[in-house]
């Protein structure tokens, strides 16, 4: 039989998990010291919007399912430039990203997606004019 931690959990294997997921995110965004002044104050996302984006971006990298065809490097440029992210900044997009899915999900897709947030976010950190790269968790 397959051992897994969490065998009550749900992993992050459907469109509708996603979206939750997305959902339960984006609510902790929302009200984070380092991350609302960017999502809230300076880029005044619609939430309404911005959810099935992301949704659909996490569906189109993990489940293969067509459908994203938003440019988050240019968005992330485009706020970088006006105020540039910080090192910190993409360590608690990473932190709040993992610890969102430990609380409510867990398997091979909840690892990978955790997986691919992180090297994203090492990524962008090195392409957008900030300051200070983000280097991974330590
Ligand atoms: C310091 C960390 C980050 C900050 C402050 C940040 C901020 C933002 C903001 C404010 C937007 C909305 C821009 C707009 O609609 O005008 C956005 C879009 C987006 N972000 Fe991030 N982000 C961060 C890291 C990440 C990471 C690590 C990923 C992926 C793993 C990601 C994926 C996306 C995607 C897919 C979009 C939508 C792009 C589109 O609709 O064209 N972001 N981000």
């Amino acid at each position: 039989m397959e051992r897994r931690p969490h065998p009550d959990r749900p992993d992050v294997d459907s469109p509708d998990e996603i979206a939750r997921l997305v959902r339960a995110f984006y609510e902790r965004v929302a009200v984070d010291d380092l991350l609302a002044p960017v999502f809230v104050d300076q880029a005044a996302v619609n939430w309404e919007t911005h959810r099935p984006r992301i949704t659909a971006f996490w569906c189109q990298l993990e489940l293969g399912i067509e459908g994203f065809h938003g440019a988050p490097t240019q968005k992330h440029r485009k706020l970088s430039a006006e105020e540039p992210f910080r090192a910190e900044q993409f360590a608690r997009w990473v932190s709040l990203f993992h610890d969102t899915i430990d609380q409510r999900w867990a398997g091979p897709h909840a690892e990978s997606i955790k997986a691919r947030a992180t090297t994203i976010a090492m990524i962008q950190s090195q392409v957008v004019p900030t300051a200070e790269p983000w280097p991974g968790p330590t």
